[in-house]
């Protein structure tokens, strides 16, 4: 099972991303857990503590690893590099083992004018598709608004992209984006998730605005998600029943 998770800034991508690893890890299963938002706080969402986040280096800042597999100098200009960097060995090496779950930092990138193929970017491209071609794992990949680190031969790979939106016409507008940047490199298997809702009109709006879109479920806005965030604890943490059902149900439907 490999999943995308993608959405505009504050939607909820993370506590999605971080719930599903962790029912999945709850099952049994082996989970990679990635962090792919600049805006990385996947970590956090799984209920890693603050302490033991600060051991976790993202990828791209791993300089020695990415020069020694590309060949080349992080920051250097005009260089030539290998664009097939050996990548098979990183999530063993690099992931931060929590649980059943591994979890990978990719990091930000600094994009230096227009189609950066610098050696950071090369390389976490590289590992994103060995990741999801050749890894076994279930993998759950937490996005930034878009769907960065992916391209047309590494979709075949992705069971469904999950986009997170709540009830407001900017995450909606912002779904729609990725709905069709998701549609030019081929990737259709879109599905959508609705968080922090409040009403039914609140899921009804929802529902409207992406009429050919199956909706996974529709997760209410609760207050125990930022007490659980506030006690540094898991997003499953504190959570009753009823919520808990709903991530279950949505992995259910995702994993049908
Ligand atoms: N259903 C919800 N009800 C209330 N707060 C929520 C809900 N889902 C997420 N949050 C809170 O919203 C904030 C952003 O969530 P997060 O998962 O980090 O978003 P993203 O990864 O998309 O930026 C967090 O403080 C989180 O606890
Ligand atoms: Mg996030």
């Amino acid at each position: 099972m490999k999943l995308a998770i993608s959405g505009k800034g504050g939607v909820g991508k993370s506590t999605l991303a971080a719930a599903l690893a962790l029912l999945l890890a709850r099952n049994g299963r082996r989970v990679l857990a990635v962090d792919a938002d600049p805006d990385a706080n996947l970590a956090s969402a799984l209920g890693i503590p603050a302490g033991l986040q600060q051991g976790i280096i993202p990828i791209s800042q791993q300089i020695a690893l990415i020069e020694e597999r590309t060949g080349a100098k992080v920051k250097g200009y005009g260089q030539m590099f290998k664009l097939n960097p050996h990548v098979a060995d990183v999530a063993e090496r690099c992931a931060f083992m929590f649980d059943n779950i591994a979890l990978l930092v990719l990091g930000a990138i600094e994009k230096g004018g227009t189609g950066c193929a610098c050696p950071e970017s090369v390389f976490i491209r590289a590992l994103v598709s060995d990741l999801i071609l050749q890894k076994d794992d279930a993998l759950i990949v937490d996005m930034e608004a878009g769907v960065e680190h992916l391209g047309r031969a590494t979709v075949r790979g992705v069971d469904a992209m999950i986009i997170v939106v709540e009830p407001g016409l900017r995450a909606i507008e912002c779904a729609h984006r990725i709905i069709s940047m998701s549609a030019d490199i081929g990737l259709t298997r879109v599905k959508l998730v609705a968080n922090k809702v409040t009403n039914a009109d609140d899921e009804r709006f929802i529902r409207g605005a992406f009429p050919s879109h199956e909706l996974l479920g529709a997760i209410p806005f609760s207050a125990l998600f930022g007490a659980a965030d506030r006690r540094g604890e898991s997003v499953l943490t504190g959570l009753d029943d009823d919520l808990t059902r709903i991530f279950v149900d949505i992995l259910q439907k995702v994993t049908a």
